[in-house]
């Protein structure tokens, strides 16, 4: 199984962006996302956000047709659902359009060719087989769909600088992943690159984040100041790479497809399949999903399904 072992079912994963110690980074991501997401037509699209934690940034991306939220954890997916839930309180309507599944990103229980753009931020340094997330996110994105990734990068300009001073063995400009700890993958960017264009995606914009990431810069000259030079390093230093976080937004090649499947009365009996035996072959009732074909059942949670193979 592709997950980690980073157990955000034994603590409160929004602390972790609440306590508005990382209100900068926060900021610094938004920036990036909302340039990447710029001009991109959300009508009657269908959205996922995989490894979608507590739903952060579900603002960002809130006006698409249909979303998806897609995590392994239950718990942040129950913060996601309370979270959001909150936010649209006077919009039921608005709130049948959003789903959530909990899900290896690895496996995922998603009909092929049919999303339109997908986000993942924070995750793949999760991962300890990338490579089949990757193929499960070529698999079910549609041809010319959108693919929005975040990644932590390993060539970061700390890195080099503690490496050549001779502060770090790890050489930060081979193109292997660098463990950190026991849990967490950095990349190079040119290896995230060369597996993306390997998987027929062709990277359109690529963005440096979180350049001024210092517990020191935070106090002094403070969080707006850093988020004013934040903005302008990433529309004009982005090129160098050498921020801890990257964002990227890339496209899938093929031919155009017919019509859109993307509509915003898309249910999950359009979007589903079974995470045991792959085939597209669901029967849905209220607490629970049947597999035809295998048998397998998957459990409804309070609005939660439950897609994670035992
Ligand atoms: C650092 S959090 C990031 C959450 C969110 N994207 C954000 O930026 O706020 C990483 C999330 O990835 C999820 N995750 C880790 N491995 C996963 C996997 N194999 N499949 C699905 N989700 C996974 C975790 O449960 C956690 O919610």
């Amino acid at each position: 199984m592709g997950f980690r072992k980073s157990d955000y079912e034994s603590y409160d994963y929004s602390q972790f962006w609440e306590d508005n110690k990382r209100l900068y980074e926060d900021r610094a991501e938004r920036l990036a996302l909302r340039r990447l997401l710029a001009g991109v037509d959300r009508d009657n699209k269908l959205f996922f956000d995989i490894g979608c934690g507590y739903g952060r940034l579900f603002n960002e991306y809130k006006d698409f047709g249909t979303i998806v939220l897609i995590d392994y954890s239950i718990k942040n997916l129950r913060n996601a659902k309370n979270k959001i839930e909150n936010f649209l309180k006077n919009d039921p309507e608005k709130l049948s359009t959003i789903h959530f599944i909990a899900a290896d990103a690895t496996s995922l229980p998603v009909k092929s060719n049919c999303a339109d753009v997908i986000l993942t931020v924070r995750m793949v340094h999760h991962l300890d087989n990338p490579e089949k997330y990757f193929t499960e996110v070529e698999r079910i994105l549609r041809n010319r769909g959108l693919y929005f990734l975040e990644f932590a990068n390993k060539r970061n300009l700390k890195n080099i600088l503690r490496f050549t001073t001779g502060r770090m063995d790890t050489s930060p400009f081979n193109l292997i992943p660098s463990q950190i700890g026991e849990t967490i993958l950095n990349f190079h960017p040119k290896y995230i690159v060369n597996l993306l264009k390997r998987r027929n995606f062709t990277v359109k914009k690529i963005i440096s984040v979180s350049n001024f990431r210092l517990s020191l810069l935070k106090k002094f000259p403070g969080t707006k100041t850093l988020i004013f030079l934040e903005k302008i390093y990433q529309k004009l230093f982005s090129f160098a790479l050498f921020g801890p976080s990257v964002f990227l937004k890339s496209v899938l090649s093929g031919p155009e497809p017919e019509g859109t499947t993307g509509n915003k009365k898309m249910v999950l009996e359009d979007i589903l399949i079974c995470t045991s035996c792959r085939k597209d072959s669901l029967l849905f009732n209220k607490n629970k999903i049947t597999c035809r074909n295998c048998g397998s059942i998957f459990i409804n949670e309070n609005g939660i399904y439950n897609f994670k193979i035992k």
